[in-house]
């Protein structure tokens, strides 16, 4: 039997040629796998847990599976969501997503907000944490999708302010929405893959021969509906394809990544 330190130091030399923070990723799976926070692993050096889970976990995380679905948990504007396989881990970019919505929202009061891909939720969930008076439909054609995102919203006790809806785009939907908000798969169907993108969803990565297919049915779906505001994430080199959908919205405008790239944009029909 090992002490915590010593197993600390296996796991972290067993990633090391795998991921960047081996170490800090060994502490992470090490707590996961015995329950204490990665504070008690110092302080609880002898306590006895169970290796072949811990183990097992650093298998998969040498194997490239996401850190996320080893642990079942994935960061996202400061909260801590569940996480599952076969559904998408949720990225950091998309919290900019959140904020365009809060700002083109801003100025609406009890504001109906409708989005196409819930994925794990966390758009939903934030956007109904951060707006109280706001009730959001979000859709998914993912039934796993679709229970995970319930499962979340559940957790931060926001299930009221959201219907949750398998289906694809917005059929079946016939509320007045104020503003359509989506991070749709804008994957070109051909682009070499990561490996560990591989373990996540193709259909929440991919999204059609260009890429930008998906995101070219969201515009055309939420001018069909006159929804007045439409903000979307896509692809650092989606732009002028998607400024030429555009062109009849009054106003239309890109934004960046911390990156300093392309990653979405926001538009109004009024
Ligand atoms: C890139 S993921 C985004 C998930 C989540 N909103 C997030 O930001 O982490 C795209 C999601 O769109 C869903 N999707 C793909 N095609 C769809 C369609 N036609 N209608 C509704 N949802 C769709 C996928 O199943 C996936 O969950």
């Amino acid at each position: 039997m090992k002490s915590l330190n010593e197993l600390l130091l296996v796991g972290a030399d067993a990633l090391r040629d795998v991921v960047d923070r081996a170490r800090f990723e060994a502490e992470i799976l090490l707590s996961f796998a015995s329950g204490l926070s990665r504070t008690e692993i110092i302080t609880k050096d002898k306590k006895k847990i169970d290796e072949k889970k811990f183990y097992e976990m650093i298998d998969r995380r040498r194997n490239y599976e996401p850190i996320e679905y080893i642990t079942g948990r994935a960061s996202f504007y400061s909260r801590e969501f569940s996480c599952s396989k076969g559904v998408l881990i949720p990225r950091a970019e998309t919290e900019l997503l959140i904020d365009q919505v809060l700002s083109l929202t801003e100025p609406i009061k009890n504001p109906i907000i409708v989005e196409i891909g819930s994925g794990s939720g966390v758009i939903a969930v934030m956007l109904a944490i951060l707006r109280p008076d706001a009730k959001i439909i979000s859709t998914d054609i993912n039934e796993k999708a679709i229970d995970l995102a319930r499962r979340n919203a559940e957790s931060f006790c926001v299930s009221d302010q959201i219907e949750f809806v398998r289906t694809s785009f917005i059929n079946g939907i016939n509320t007045k929405c104020n503003i359509l908000v989506s991070n749709p798969p804008y994957i070109a169907a051909g682009y070499p893959l990561d490996r560990t993108l591989l373990f996540e969803p193709r259909d929440a990565l991919i999204g059609g021969e260009t890429g930008t297919e998906i995101l070219k049915e969201i515009i055309a779906t939420a001018k069909d509906h006159e929804i007045p505001f439409l903000t979307c994430e896509c692809g650092y080199d989606q732009e002028e394809s998607l400024a030429e959908e555009l062109k009849d919205w009054r106003h239309a405008e890109f934004y960046k990544d911390y990156a300093n790239l392309t990653r979405g944009f926001t538009a109004k029909i009024i």
